[in-house]
């Protein structure tokens, strides 16, 4: 399948979901869904999965529906998860801990390669085999280990100083937890992720009912 050169940013949102539904339903030995049925699963309608696909290229056949192998397969690729990407996380307090003690992410292809911190009582010690290290060797390290990634759980006055350090050191993505959006060069990803954004909307519906 090929990527279509202007995926909106709303499919893209939509494309972990389906990642996700599908692997599930793959482990679980299903072999083939109907995009009815993965519409009632996922609470969208089959046309917006139709036309979520159809950026792509379109998958499946009329009257047989969807190959949950292939279609898993071929999103995996559309997300780029058929790669294996290094990481580092900067900031090795509570959440940075956390995002390391989780094997999630290395079962898909993320490898988290070290942490850095300023704090001397942490740095030395491992998290699940994952050093911390000396925030002033980040860049030689990041220039020594083909990181592709890099993890933002300092202090939102740090936050921006620490990206711009993995930025000129030729990191091109980066995964943001501290709570401002951080400015990057248009060559490199950001993704921001604010936990209390979704609580927040949580507050909000818990009102509304
Ligand atoms: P924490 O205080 O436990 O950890 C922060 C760590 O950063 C400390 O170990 C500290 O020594 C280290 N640090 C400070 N300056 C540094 C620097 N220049 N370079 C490297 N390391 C440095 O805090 P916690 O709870 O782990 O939160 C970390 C960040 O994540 C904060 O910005 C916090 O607001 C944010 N956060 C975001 C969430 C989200 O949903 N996005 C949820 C929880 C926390």
């Amino acid at each position: 399948m090929q990527k279509s050169n202007k995926v909106s940013e709303a499919v893209i949102r939509r494309l972990p979901k389906y990642y996700r539904y599908l692997k599930d339903m793959e482990k679980n030995g299903v072999q083939r869904i109907s995009s009815r049925e993965l519409s009632d699963k996922m609470g969208l309608t089959a046309s917006q999965i139709r036309q979520d696909f159809n950026c792509f290229g379109g998958f499946g056949q009329q009257g047989y529906g969807y190959n949950v192998s292939e279609l898993c397969n071929e999103i995996r690729k559309i997300l780029g998860l058929h790669k294996n990407y290094n990481v580092i996380i900067a900031g090795a307090g509570n959440l940075g801990q956390a995002l390391a003690s989780y094997v999630g992410f290395e079962r898909e292809c993320f490898t988290i390669k070290a942490m850095f911190d300023v704090n001397p009582k942490l740095i030395g010690l491992s998290i699940r085999g994952i050093q911390i290290l000396d925030i002033d060797t980040m860049r030689d390290f990041i220039i020594n280990n083909d990181i592709h990634v890099g993890v933002v759980c300092v202090p939102k006055n740090k936050a921006q100083e620490v990206t711009d350090a993995m930025v000129e050191c030729g990191i091109k993505s980066i995964w943001n937890f501290a709570p401002i959006d951080v400015g990057t060069p248009d060559n490199v990803a950001v993704e921001n992720v604010h936990l209390s954004d979704s609580l927040y909307t949580l507050a909000y519906k818990m009102n509304e009912i």
